[in-house]
């Protein structure tokens, strides 16, 4: 009996491994940013399992089932997981994101612009459901007290500063009481820093008594000190000519702007002869005194011997001063009274 019993479960061990050709399966593979839903040590033939992309992670390609082959090889199912995109960050008001991706676990980076302070965190990063974490920060405008007044000045502001405090990037004007004079910028900001520009000084400007000028006078100047920006306005006696501003100004300094200068006319030093002058050829006893104003040009002849021809030589008139040029040569009397025709300024012109 217990013989038998041997023999029958001999007969069944020989029986199992004759019928069992069957393969089996090991573990899937796995797959990038995937996780099997079901995982066990050994899968049958005909057995399917499927994947699931990690959270963060979706499907981009290929398919979530594989199956235990017939041979013991899983078919490939090709699947691909790519991360998700958060939401394309900002903006950030008076700020800048720096990014170089947004996909999930990505890092961006925050900064403030000038005169503006970050609350919040310098970082944040995108999570699996698409939220960057923390929230964006904000951008706070740096803050200033209230400017100061120059004595004997104003301020004057176009907005309102409520509860005393001021902000990045807001301005005020001052100006001064006359007769005080502002020194220095007529605009105050408040800076990046928390301080207001340096503020503008009053000031009393006085300039001395006007100054005399020689050939020249004042008009209804009246012998005091004068006040910033006061003028004076002058005058050339008669024959002179008044060269610069006919009128002055008390400047900031405490000076007077550039003086005119009286310039005297000329005398035209020639005794005998023949000049162009205003535009017209004249002999010399026609014009009256022998005078011409200063800056004026006078034209005189001169000749060229070789070829017998006469030629205008150019000068001006400066401040009492008209050079006569060198080739310029004074006929005598006898010749000025009877060969005038023969003179430089009437022969053929070069
Ligand atoms: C964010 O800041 C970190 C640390 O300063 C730096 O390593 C990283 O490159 C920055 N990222 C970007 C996108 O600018
Ligand atoms: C602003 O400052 C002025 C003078 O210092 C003070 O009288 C006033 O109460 C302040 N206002 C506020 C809202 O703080
Ligand atoms: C702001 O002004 C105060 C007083 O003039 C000065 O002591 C301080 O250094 C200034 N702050 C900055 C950041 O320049």
């Amino acid at each position: 009996m217990l013989r038998g019993l041997a023999l029958l479960l001999l007969c069944e061990a020989s029986l199992f491994t004759a019928v069992t050709p069957v393969k089996v399966c090991g573990r899937p593979p796995e797959v990038e940013n995937a996780q099997l839903e079901d995982e066990r040590r050994v899968y049958e033939a005909g057995e399917e399992v499927f994947y699931t992309c990690l959270p963060g992670y979706a499907i981009a390609a290929g398919s979530r089932k594989s199956i235990c082959t017939l041979q013991g090889t899983w078919s490939q199912s090709k699947l691909k997981c790519k991360p998700k995109s958060c939401s394309v960050p900002g903006p950030l008001a008076n700020g800048r994101i720096r990014f170089a991706s947004i996909h999930f676990k990505s890092t961006i980076n925050f900064t403030c612009d000038e005169g503006y302070v970050l609350h919040g965190e310098e970082r944040s990063h995108c999570q699996h459901d698409g939220t960057w974490s923390p929230p964006l920060p904000v951008c706070q405008a740096v803050t200033c007290g209230l400017p100061g007044i120059p004595q004997y000045g104003r301020m004057i502001h176009t907005k309102m500063f409520s509860d005393n405090t001021t902000q990045f990037g807001d301005t005020v004007r001052y100006d001064c009481s006359p007769p005080y004079v502002l020194f220095g910028s007529e605009i105050g900001t408040c800076q990046a820093n928390g301080n207001w520009t340096e503020m503008p000084e009053c000031r009393v400007v006085t300039c001395p008594y006007p100054p005399k000028i020689q050939n020249g006078f004042m008009q209804f100047a009246v012998m005091r000190e004068h006040g910033y920006q006061e003028s004076i306005k002058y005058g050339c006696n008669p024959e002179y000519f008044l060269d610069g501003p006919s009128e002055i100004r008390c400047e900031k300094t405490g000076s007077w702007s550039v003086l005119p200068v009286c310039r005297a006319s000329c005398i035209v030093g020639i005794q005998r002869g023949r000049i162009f002058y205003n535009a017209k050829k004249i002999w010399i006893e026609d014009l009256p005194q022998k005078k011409v104003q200063h800056s004026d040009h006078v034209a005189f002849y001169c000749k060229n011997k070789e070829k017998n021809c006469g030629y205008p030589v150019v000068t001006q008139c400066f401040d009492g001063t008209l050079k006569i040029p060198e080739c310029f040569e004074e006929p005598s009397a006898m010749t000025y009274k009877f060969q005038s025709k023969k003179l430089p300024s009437e022969i053929q012109m070069c």
